[in-house]
């Protein structure tokens, strides 16, 4: 199984003072904002050469960013791997006894397949897998063989 960083989601409670920083401080693009209504959040991708950064900005008060801000404060949230195929990848992980948030992968941006796996098997991190909608389908990248 390939896996690579694809990128790392960041709650922000004050999106103003998030763009002050990331945006006027260091001087990074933000791209345009992709609302992802099933986590009642809006999603910010900052490109930082290679993997992105994404600002996670809730959009509703029971939005999982919300609650994290509320008990946590800003901060890391995620990190996002990308696998070829993300149906194979859940059933290696569970094969070994990862604890999945998702068994099946989920719709997410643009196409893409993902899936949760739970901190508790990942040593305190929220790891999402994802799986791109084009040109990573385990055919085109003969990377299984
Ligand atoms: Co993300």
């Amino acid at each position: 199984m390939k896996v690579t960083l694809d990128h790392i989601g960041i709650a922000v409670g004050d999106l103003a003072a998030a763009l002050a920083f990331y945006r006027d401080a260091l001087g990074l693009e933000i791209e345009a904002p992709e609302d992802v209504a099933s986590q009642r959040v809006r999603a910010h991708f900052v490109p930082v050469g290679g993997p992105s950064l994404e600002l996670l900005e809730a959009t509703a008060p029971d939005s999982p960013i919300a609650k994290f801000v509320e008990k946590r404060g800003p901060g890391l949230h995620h990190l996002t791997l990308a696998v070829d195929d993300i149906r194979a990848a859940l059933a290696q992980l569970d094969a070994r006894g990862v604890r999945l948030i998702d068994r099946e992968p989920r719709p997410g941006a643009e196409g893409s397949l993902v899936a949760f796996i739970h901190p508790s098997s990942a040593h305190g991190v929220l790891v999402e897998l994802t799986q791109k909608a084009t040109g990573h389908g385990p055919q085109a990248t003969g990377q299984r063989a």
